[in-house]
């Protein structure tokens, strides 16, 4: 496992402090174990005077609803096409994507457990690659209601971190946020962010599949 990227909060100024978007970091669909991050830590050194809960819902929540939309279903796990390098290509990709095929925004691993690949600054992205065919108003359309979907607050968990706690999170499976904050300006919110890739992720999918993830990685803790 190792460290990819870490961003320190005064990257994100106050003007940032908006209410977020539920979303996966990265913000390219991908597969497990291709993307930029495969595991992201959020770790709460001091938190907003008011406000900034951190929101998580997991992949499982927003698929059952999906499931109840087939139609969506269909054309999100189809995906869509992503040229990613056109407009945040980082060197540390694994796969990036260049908007030669779809990338599903759902799909299942291994396991069939659902992963969601979704932010809401993917779709003008995907929406500058349909503009002007045949499909663009069938995408245009899907992504309004993926959105709705994966704001919808019935998936929503919100979690008050403090001083010196912290989440971990498949970012395959797990969508994050935050909420909007008001800062003390002698002592601003501020969170480290920690994106981990791990070798073979995808891999220990299928290992915990076919029962050999091996008795190595077991603790008696
Ligand atoms: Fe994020």
């Amino acid at each position: 496992m190792r460290p990819v990227q870490k961003c320190w909060p005064p990257l994100i100024p106050s003007a940032g402090a908006t209410d977020q978007f539920l979303h996966v970091d990265g913000s390219i669909p991908s597969a497990r174990g291709e993307g930029m991050c495969d595991i992201l830590a959020m770790i709460c050194v001091r938190p907003a005077a008011e406000g900034g809960a951190s929101k998580l819902a997991s992949a499982a929540e927003i698929y059952a609803r999906l499931q109840e939309k087939p139609a969506l279903l269909k054309i999100v796990e189809r995906g869509f096409k992503y040229d990613a390098q056109s407009v945040e290509y980082h060197p540390d990709w694994r796969q990036p994507a260049r908007g030669d095929r779809e990338r599903p925004m759902a799909y299942q691993d291994a396991n069939g457990r659902p992963c969601i690949q979704y932010a809401k600054n993917m779709v003008e992205t995907i929406m500058a690659v349909y503009r002007g065919t045949p499909d663009e108003e069938e995408v245009r359309t899907a992504l309004a209601e993926l959105e709705e979907v994966c704001s919808d607050t019935a998936v929503v968990q919100h979690w008050d971190l403090t001083t010196g706690e912290a989440y971990l999170v498949d970012n395959y499976r797990w969508l994050h946020a935050r909420t909007a904050f008001v800062d003390d300006t002698q002592a601003p919110r501020l969170f480290f962010r920690l994106w981990l890739q791990v070798p073979d992720f995808n891999a220990r999918d299928e290992q915990e599949k076919t029962g050999d993830a091996g008795s190595k990685n077991r603790s008696s803790c």
